[in-house]
């Protein structure tokens, strides 16, 4: 436990506790509230229909006759349902709320997050969604009223880049609740549980700096209500209703229960949650109950000392910013991951890696919808009325809802039980087909052509192949960068009878594709191909009668005399000079690695541009699960298990000229991996294949090398910055040393000088107990057979595709981010059904004149609404501002207008906050007061409202967005 220790002692250091001064009464701002999970025992849609319409009913019913009452509403995606289902009275009575203040809208995201395992760019959209949403139904003409304060009091966690996040929507402060139970018992005892929390630090060096920070809020005691008030449980032994009898003991119970909290915080003032999952489906009972209380308090404030009211977070927090207080002021880039909810075992760190089939599943429909939206901006289609148009976007509009219920923190997380998590990975995969048929739509736009139908699905195209028959597929990129990749088309489980070496694969116009370009290793055939920035190629197979090309496989077993055969037929080695001690070696321009050659398994890495090595083993443990436990814990049996001492096969593969080699390893029936070097690609590409696992238990693999590191460790915070060195000491409990890893998780040599960087395809959980390594967890089945928390067993497959790189620390910095973006939005595959397209106007496009530059990334670019030309645009420099590269970590300068083509001229841009709610130039922001700190003074300052058609500069870290009309 000594690592915690050690990071809490910022706030320690920084507190005293103060008196309380100002008013001599203390003042309680209760916050009625009910907790709504987008999904969790029950799918959202039944928790609507059987909980949440009540809620939405008789609230605003309540709150109408009731001008002293006070609720806040956080969750969107409810509220767009009722929307739909409410009678026009209901709705302007919602209104009428929001604008006299009663009802305040607080968040606004279409759900509440998870914060350890959802990206920025899915993030950043739920809210925008949501807040676009609320901006443009309740308060059109009152942007004030949007939501001002975050309020994320489930999250398991809290992550470093949250204070950036809501500081750069322009909120006044952040409320949470789950945080480790010790720290916040130490906060209490110094009433720093109000402090202030420091995003990384933007600076560009030429006087654009920004700060980002937020006023941090931790709940004394989970959201709930105070003990003597749960009315809406129904249990009248435990909460008996407020009657003449019993109303002095309740207030002199709850006014006691109040003066402690009090205690805890600075100000005399306590923000009080009242509300609790699902609460208020009968208004009339928590408020009617509640009201008793709070008037006789209030009517015996000589007795009591207290006033007592209801509340919402702006006026709660007003109230609390007119006392002038100081806060304490945390380190930069600090978090609170793992999060442990009580003594013991209870770190809740396996989420991170529950359902990795969803997790990839969200991660692999986000770069769809990125596809998707980009395609529409750039084809033009502009608003009308046709139906099909209009059919197009709902498909868009579809897939961007359910991404955003996926961000839910009981859904990426895993935390719910399997059906309302099916349910979201069945409606993902039904949108993403449905965004196939949009992009398909778009594909006859930008193509200028009509009726070619493109579908995601290969079986397409092998339907269209037939001797002699050719048939198409176009291959996109969604990000602003020219690249070339490669791309697989995998026939491993179709029923093909042509042999893959009779394929001729060439450009729109009959170039063909250079042999040097195509691999073909079993049923998988490779293809290294260029495609422009936001743009696609269309390309032409077909199959030939007799053997085209002179590709050969070689194939290498870990048996000596198919050893011996093979190396002969590879006529690279005499017979005689094969020596079994030798490693086998696979390499690139980039890389070569090397496998023992009787065990199979991984025993150096060396980078060959930059000239170092280091011997780096891999190898497969499992923790045991301890049974009847629920899946946000990861409780371990401490013993640890080897699964795998020695292969039981490994198979060693190259195509012709090495192109493309792999090592494929069998580790048990449940555990295939393989090792990948592409030639060009300066990354080695590991794909797992994982389950169904025999019995629960989780599974990982641990790299390790000669390195003394200390343990230290580094992961990434929402995709982005990566979080600081990160250290274990001696964990009695091994759940405490994991975090999250979002998409990145990195160690370094004890001088700092050398990296290994594993990024991934989906959220996990990484941790290091020893020296000179990390272990990633890739998959739990912890008691599903008992609890049903894991799907059916055909389900557990999952494939996992990591890359690892090996560098210096300057180059792993300069290239970590964008592999990330790469490897999480590879081209996306479209096969036709036409077998012959005679004309094709446009087969290949790019929506930008030239690449963007290297570090800035095109973050956003989706229409706003059907109605209007308007769209969303980003622009983010992808360096982050712990890189210490000073020759990467430069401020880039673009005039946006120039790279765009002529049809989507920019009519007009004004520069945003992050979600879009607010004018950069009009949001103002409370000026909470530092402790012991300066106040950054340059705080928001030379944040003018850029425009798109003239310069702007985006510092590293910083994501500038613009709402633009085209
Ligand atoms: C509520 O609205 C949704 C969406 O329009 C609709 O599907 C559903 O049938 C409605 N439910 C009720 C009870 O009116
Ligand atoms: C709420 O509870 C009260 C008292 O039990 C009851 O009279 C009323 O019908 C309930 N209202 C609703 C909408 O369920
Ligand atoms: C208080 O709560 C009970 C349920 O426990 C309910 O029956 C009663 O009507 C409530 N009282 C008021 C004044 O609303
Ligand atoms: C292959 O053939 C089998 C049996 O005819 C069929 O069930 C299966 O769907 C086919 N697979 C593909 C990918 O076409």
């Amino acid at each position: 436990m000594k690592n915690l220790i050690v990071i809490f002692l910022f706030f320690l250091t920084l507190s005293i506790v103060q008196a309380n001064e100002g008013s001599d009464y203390i003042t309680v701002h209760l916050i009625p509230h009910a907790h709504c999970d987008v999904g969790w025992i029950k799918t959202p849609e039944e928790y609507y229909t059987s909980e949440i319409s009540k809620i939405l009913n008789n609230v605003v019913e309540e709150l109408t006759a009731n001008p002293d009452y006070r609720f806040i509403w956080v969750e969107v995606w409810f509220l767009q349902e009722w929307w739909q289902n409410s009678t026009e009275l209901q709705r302007d009575q919602f209104v009428k709320l929001v604008h006299n203040g009663q009802l305040e809208l607080v968040l606004g995201g279409i759900v509440m997050s998870d914060e350890a395992l959802v990206t920025y760019w899915d993030d950043i959209d739920q809210l925008t969604e949501g807040h676009t949403w609320l901006k443009e139904n309740i308060v059109p003409n009152n942007p004030e009223l949007l939501p001002k304060y975050a309020w994320h009091i489930d999250p398991f966690g809290a992550s470093s880049w949250t204070p950036t996040l809501f500081s750069d929507s322009c909120f006044d402060g952040y409320v949470t609740a789950r945080i480790n139970y010790l720290l916040l018992e130490m906060l209490k005892i110094t009433q720093d549980l109000d402090f202030i929390w420091k995003g990384l630090k933007y600076d560009s060096g030429s006087g654009r700096t920004h700060v980002p920070w937020t006023l941090g809020h931790l709940l004394h005691g989970g959201y709930g209500s105070p003990p003597q008030c749960n009315w809406g449980e129904h249990k009248p032994e435990k909460n008996p209703p407020v009657t003449p009898e019993n109303i002095d003991t309740l207030a002199t119970d709850l006014v006691k229960y109040l003066e402690l909290v009090n205690k805890e915080y600075q100000g005399n003032l306590v923000l009080q949650t009242f509300g609790h999952d699902r609460a208020f489906q009968n208004a009339s009972i928590e408020f009617g109950n509640m009201t008793l209380l709070v008037n006789y308090i209030n009517a015996n404030q000589d007795k009591f000392n207290m006033k007592i009211k209801y509340s919402t977070l702006r006026e709660t927090f007003d109230d609390l910013y007119s006392r002038n207080l100081d806060y304490p002021v945390s380190d930069e880039n600090f978090d609170f991951f793992p999060y442990q909810n009580s003594k013991g075992n209870h770190f809740w760190t396996g989420f991170y890696v529950n359902q990795p089939k969803l997790k990839g599943m969200i991660r692999y429909s986000s770069s769809i919808l990125r596809t998707v939206d980009f395609f529409w901006s750039l084809s033009g289609v502009k608003p009308t009325q046709d139906p099909t148009t209009w059919e197009m976007f709902e498909n868009i509009m579809k897939l961007r809802r359910e991404m955003s219920a996926a961000q839910h923190h009981d859904t990426i997380t895993g935390t719910s039980p399997p059906p309302p998590l099916e349910e979201c990975y069945n409606n993902l995969k039904k949108y993403v087909a449905a965004c196939g048929r949009t992009l398909s739509w778009l594909m006859n736009q930008i193509q200028k052509t009509e009726n070619v139908n493109y579908s995601w699905d290969l079986s397409t195209l092998e339907n269209s192949l037939s001797i002699n028959k050719q048939a198409y597929f176009v291959v996109m990129n969604n990000l602003g960068w020219e690249r070339k990749e490669w791309i697989t088309l995998d026939f491993e489980d179709s029923n093909t009878t042509f042999d893959l070496n009779n394929l001729a694969i060439s450009h729109f116009d009959g170039t063909p594709i250079d042999q040097s370009n195509i691999a073909i290793i079993d049923k998988k055939l490779f293809l290294n191909l260029n495609i422009k920035p936001l743009g696609y190629e269309t390309f032409l197979i077909k199959v030939l009668q007799t053997s085209g090309n002179n590709n050969q496989e070689t194939d290498t077993m870990n048996n000596k005399a198919k050893e011996l055969e093979n190396q002969k037929e590879m006529g690279n080695q005499k017979e005689s000079d094969l020596d079994l001690s030798a490693p086998l070696i696979i390499e690139n321009q980039y890389y070569q690695i090397s496998f023992d050659r009787t065990s199979g398994k991984l025993i150096e890495i060396d980078n060959i541009i930059s000239e170092i090595s280091v011997p780096l083993n891999q190898d497969f443990y499992y923790y045991l699960g301890e049974p009847g436990y629920t899946p946000w814990v990861m409780i371990v049996d401490p013993t640890v298990h080897q699964v795998c001492t020695k292969l039981e096969s490994f198979r060693y593969k190259s195509s012709t000229g090495h192109m493309v080699q792999e090592v494929q390893q069998q580790f048990s029936s449940y555990l295939k991996q393989i090792y990948r070097l592409y030639d060009d690609n300066p990354f080695v590409e590991i794909e797992m294949v994982i389950g169904p696992l025999p019995v629960p238990y989780q599974l990982f693999s641990r790299y390790s090398t000669n390195w003394v590191n200390d343990k230290y460790f580094y992961s990434d915070a929402f995709g982005f910055q990566l979080f600081d060195k990160y250290q274990v000491e001696y964990p009695e409990i091994i759940s405490s040393a994991y975090r999250p890893m979002t998409h990145t998780a990195a160690f370094r040599n004890s001088d700092e000088t050398q990296q290994i960087t594993i990024i991934s395809d989906r959220a996990h959980g990484v941790g290091s107990y020893y020296d000179g390594g990390i272990e990633i967890m890739h998959i739990r089945a912890d008691d599903y057979q008992n609890n049903g928390y894991y799907w059916d067993h055909d389900e557990t497959i999952t494939h996992q595709f990591n890359w690892l790189t090996f560098d210096t620390v300057e180059n792993e910095e300069k290239n970590r981010q964008k592999n990330a973006l790469l490897h999480n939005n590879q081209f996306n595959l479209m096969f036709s059904s036409n077998s012959i397209i005679d004309v094709l106007p446009v087969p290949s496009y790019s929506g930008l004149k030239h690449s963007l530059p290297d570090y800035l990334h095109f973050l956003t670019w989706k229409s706003i609404s059907q109605m209007n030309n308007d769209y969303w645009i980003r622009l983010q420099n992808i360096i982050t501002p712990e890189t210490v590269n000073s020759n990467v970590k430069v401020p880039i300068t673009i005039t946006l207008s120039d790279y765009l083509l002529e049809e989507n001229t920019i009519q007009s841009s004004t520069e945003k906050s992050l979600t879009g709610m607010y004018d950069l130039t009009s949001c103002t922001k409370k000026q909470w007061k530092w402790r012991d700190h300066p106040f950054p003074l340059q705080y928001n300052q030379n944040l003018e409202d850029g425009k798109l058609d003239s310069a702007i500069e985006v510092v590293p870290g910083e994501i500038r967005t613009f709402k633009v009309t085209i």
